[in-house]
């Protein structure tokens, strides 16, 4: 369903070919499926597409069916692996313009700019709205603040009712969010102890807001599926292993420092998004780690597209997200007058000419050298079953590359460290000093 591509580098051809590495990626593959490396608590991900929770995913189904019937928009509180996920998946399956959309999402706890907030604030007076929050910790500034907000706006808005239109995604015991939603009668799904905020998006942190937003999650989970099953080789015919070992060369090898994602539509923006989090929090410590940026062509190749071609070379190389097929696509035709001067252009697809855009690019960062492409071909359009296979490659590259790198991929020690400087500076009770 993918396949990748390593283009403009010759020297990552024969080095990929290497013993020592072979052997790595057999040793690391080992690490992963056996759970004997750092951070082997957090590995839930990696059979999680078979071993869900069916009940509680029937549970998601018939609260989420019954939330759509009573409300026109959901605000989707969360910050980081607690909202990425969700926010990517339903802006690359739905589209940024979804006709017919029942349920209308908004995004809050995702910061602090009170500009913002009142701004949605104000927008929701007298709308019919729904509220999902999801915290892991329930005591992340952010999401906890939008929660106390909103909560208020909403009973305020809808008086008792409101007890039926919040829904809590939590830990299952503790934590003070847990508390509050079993207190006050809110209906609550479970975060696995096991799965990190950033591998979170297929249990319910992702599925329950995307089944509120009428997406279709057995899709998303089938093509879960279908990735855990095909990309089980310890060898670089895994194409999560290939990717995952080509950037790692470039890195560690070639000493190239920036990683860019780039995608031609622009409804993949927050999946580059999910996918900055997840490599930039799980590489990026020990002084380690590639720097994942994202980038929307053609769009901004008018814009970094001058730096990218003339710019500083030997720092950055770019994988391409490529669909073989457009979600939907747009017929180019004739004009009488032809002042646009574009009228060569008829009969073809606007699709047709983003691919020509894409094979351009790619002769052109080829021409200016020294900027590697990855290319990742992925079978088919921007589907939930896509989505889903996406999500399991990803995670899978980047446990095999933070291993690689020889640091725990599972945890995030310097996140915490502004959220603890944050509470000490507020004041908070405890933590004064
Ligand atoms: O990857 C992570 O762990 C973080 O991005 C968290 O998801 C984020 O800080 C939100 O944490 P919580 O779900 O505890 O509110």
């Amino acid at each position: 369903m993918i396949s990748v591509n390593v283009m403009n580098t010759p020297l990552i051809a024969s080095d990929l070919e290497s013993e020592d590495l072979k052997n790595k990626v057999v040793e690391v593959n080992k690490m992963i499926r056996e759970r004997t490396g750092l951070g082997n608590d957090f590995l839930g991900w990696v059979n999680w597409p078979a071993t869900y929770d069916r009940e509680e995913y029937i549970k998601m189904q018939a609260s989420a069916t019954s939330l759509q019937d009573k409300i026109e928009v959901l605000v989707i509180i969360g910050i980081g692996g607690s909202y990425l996920g969700a926010r990517a998946a339903a802006d690359m399956i739905k589209g940024l313009y979804p006709i017919n959309q029942k349920v209308e999402a908004i995004y809050v706890g995702n910061t602090m700019s009170s500009t913002y907030v009142a701004q949605v604030q104000a927008y929701l007076k007298n709308k019919r709205f729904g509220i999902c929050v999801i915290s892991k910790s329930g005591t992340t500034v952010e999401p906890g603040l939008a929660f106390r907000l909103f909560e208020k706006q909403l009973w305020e808005q809808e008086g008792e009712r409101a007890k039926e239109l919040i829904v809590a995604v939590t830990d299952k015991e503790r934590g003070a969010l847990k508390v509050l939603a079993d207190q006050k009668g809110y209906q609550t799904f479970t975060i696995p102890d096991d799965i990190g905020g950033r591998f979170s998006v297929l249990t319910p942190v992702g599925i329950y807001p995307l089944m509120v937003l009428g997406v279709n999650t057995d899709e998303i989970f089938f093509g879960a599926q279908k990735a855990m099953y095909e990309l089980t080789e310890a060898n670089l015919d895994n194409p999560a292993y290939k990717y995952a070992v080509a950037r790692y060369l470039l890195n560690s090898k070639l000493n190239y420092k920036v990683e860019t994602l780039v995608s031609y539509d622009l409804q993949m923006q927050y999946f580059n998004e999910w996918w900055k989090q997840l490599f930039g929090e799980s590489e990026g410590k020990e002084g380690q780690g590639l720097l994942p940026t994202s980038m929307i062509f053609s769009t901004d190749l008018h814009s970094l597209g001058q730096w990218v071609q003339e710019g500083q070379k030997g720092l950055l190389f770019e994988t391409i997200l490529n669909f073989s097929r457009p979600t939907l696509d747009v017929k180019i035709t004739k004009d009488p007058d032809n002042f646009d001067q574009l009228n060569y252009l008829d009969g073809k697809t606007l699709d047709e000419v983003n691919k020509v855009a894409l094979e351009g690019v790619l002769q052109a960062h080829s021409q200016c050298g020294e900027i590697p492409n990855i290319v990742l071909d992925i079978d088919g359009d921007m589907s939930a079953q896509n989505f889903g296979y996406l999500v399991y490659f990803f995670e899978l590259a980047v446990a095999m590359s933070g291993y690689l790198l020889a640091v725990n991929p599972f945890n995030q020690p310097g996140v915490e460290v502004y959220k603890k400087n944050m509470f000490k500076l507020l004041g908070k009770p405890g933590l004064e000093s």
